[in-house]
């Protein structure tokens, strides 16, 4: 297993190009299987997580061809095969398979996703939404059989404790592509992720509106031709760029970003004191006063999203003052603690609410990444810590950062990649949520 090796210390400066969505991408792919035309997204990442959803489509019977960052998929007829154990329990977005495969062919067998670092991720408004359009789904060793003799548009509605759902919205709005009559999903997540999933079904014919507001409605077509699409670049990379150049005192330029969808980091981060401005080419960020601290709270889109929470914590490790984190979303998502506080920092929790008292001078450990943006916010603190930080299982890293190491030595960072040997360090909290949840983290 690599890891990520960081010599602490060095202001971030220069240009970065932000890759395409993970998020987006993951959705799209599982939508290509609506068709049995062939569909080209473009602006794909080199990433882990797109690897395992190629693998569930061509375990599936769908042709697979990635040059360079496009990938080319063509579906061939569905001889029923499975999304396996092995391949969904690696990565939890392949349970998105399921409303396409149900539209398509009337017919799913999918792992049951388990749960993870970062919680339970239980799947019900996934199943509420497709049993009300007319699926049955048992549950049958672990995997999901569902069956439908053709599904029937209907009025769901999709808030759960946490809110909305992106990855269940994803799922409803597939499958409500190819059903008989109109469907509307009632509080539907609107990440810009899901935006661009509808705008690439309506690409390939569907009729899909107000997909960028919490009420979505689908006209059901007979079916569906592939499509080009580019993809959105990836938000969440954005704004961990944007919190390494502020953990750092950097100035860097980031290209290939949307201002628009990520209003609530740039908002968050201007509070603490960083200069974030758009520039003709591109997003300029920049540290040029004495940083403060802030609270954030999570929320579904367009609140501050929960895939910065521990990015922001790692940054408010480093400013003066008490800063309050609460995570709405994922109220378990806070694996990174005990490894931050490994690294100097002074952070407890209290329930769902984390609590930091800023301003310790972090110093190099050797720690282990768990959850993809729990890992992001340990090499975050490598990159300011005092000597030598070593990220274990970088293989988490691996599923949703394009090329991490490359990029960060770009703007001059020290990290380079070393293979790891085994590695004896031990973080109980680690090891129970391993226990608890499984050992592969599930994005
Ligand atoms: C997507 O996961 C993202 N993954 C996650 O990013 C992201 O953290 C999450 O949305 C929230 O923004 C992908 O897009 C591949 P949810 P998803 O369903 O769709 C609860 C990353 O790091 N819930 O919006 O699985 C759930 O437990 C990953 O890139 C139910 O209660 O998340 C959570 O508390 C991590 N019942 C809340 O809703 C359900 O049926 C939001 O989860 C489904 C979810």
């Amino acid at each position: 297993m690599d890891k990520l090796v960081i010599e602490g210390g060095r202001r971030l400066t220069g240009t970065v190009e932000i890759s395409g969505s993970k998020n987006s991408c993951l959705p799209i792919l599982a939508a290509s299987l609506l068709t049995s035309e062939r569909s080209v997204i473009k602006g794909v990442p080199r990433l882990a997580d797109i690897s395992t959803m190629s693998k569930i489509l061509r375990n599936l019977g769908v042709r697979v061809d990635q040059r360079d960052d496009t990938l080319s998929i063509l579906p061939g007829d569905y001889q029923g095969r499975t999304a396996p154990y092995e391949l969904v329990s690696a990565m939890r977005a392949s349970v998105c398979v399921l409303g396409p495969l149900l539209a398509r062919f009337g017919r799913a067998r999918v792992s049951f996703p388990g749960g993870c670092v970062i919680g339970p991720r239980p799947i019900d408004l996934h199943l509420k939404g497709l049993r009300a359009l007319g699926a049955e789904i048992k549950i049958e060793g672990g995997y999901l059989i569902a069956e439908t003799k053709g599904l029937k548009g209907c009025t769901v509605y999709l808030g759960g404790h946490f809110g909305s759902s992106v990855l269940a919205t994803a799922n409803i709005m597939m499958a409500a592509t190819l059903a008989k009559g109109k469907t509307i999903i009632e509080n539907a997540a609107c990440e810009p992720e899901l935006v661009d999933l509808a705008k690439f079904l309506n690409a390939m014919g569907a009729a899909i509106t107000g997909y960028n507001t919490h009420r979505i409605e689908i006209e059901g077509v007979e079916s569906l031709k592939g499509a080009e699409h580019n993809l959105i670049p990836d938000r969440i990379e954005a704004g961990t760029y944007i919190v390494a150049a502020a953990i750092t005192r950097g100035d860097i330029l980031l290209k290939n970003v949307i201002p628009e969808q990520i209003t609530a980091i740039i908002d968050k981060l201007s509070e603490v004191g960083v200069s974030i401005k758009q520039e003709k080419d591109g997003l300029r960020v920049k540290v040029d006063r004495k940083l403060s601290s802030v609270d954030v709270t999570t929320l579904p889109y367009p609140g501050f999203p929960t895939d910065m929470q521990a990015q922001m914590m790692a940054l408010m490790c480093t400013v003066g003052g008490i800063s309050v984190i609460t995570e709405k979303v994922y109220p378990e998502r806070f694996i990174h603690i005990s490894e931050l506080n490994r690294m100097g920092a002074d952070i407890i929790l209290e329930g769902a609410t984390a609590i930091i008292k800023g301003s310790k001078d972090l110093s190099g450990a050797p720690v282990m990444a768990s959850d993809l943006r729990a890992s992001a916010a340990l090499i975050l603190a490598g990159l300011v810590a005092q000597g030598r930080t070593e990220v274990n299982r970088v293989y988490h890293l691996d599923r949703g950062y394009e090329r991490l190491e490359d990029k960060l030595a770009g703007l001059g960072a020290k990290v380079w990649r070393e293979k790891s040997r085994r590695t004896t360090i031990d973080t109980t909290e680690y090891r129970e949520k391993e226990r608890v949840y499984g050992s592969s983290y599930q994005a």
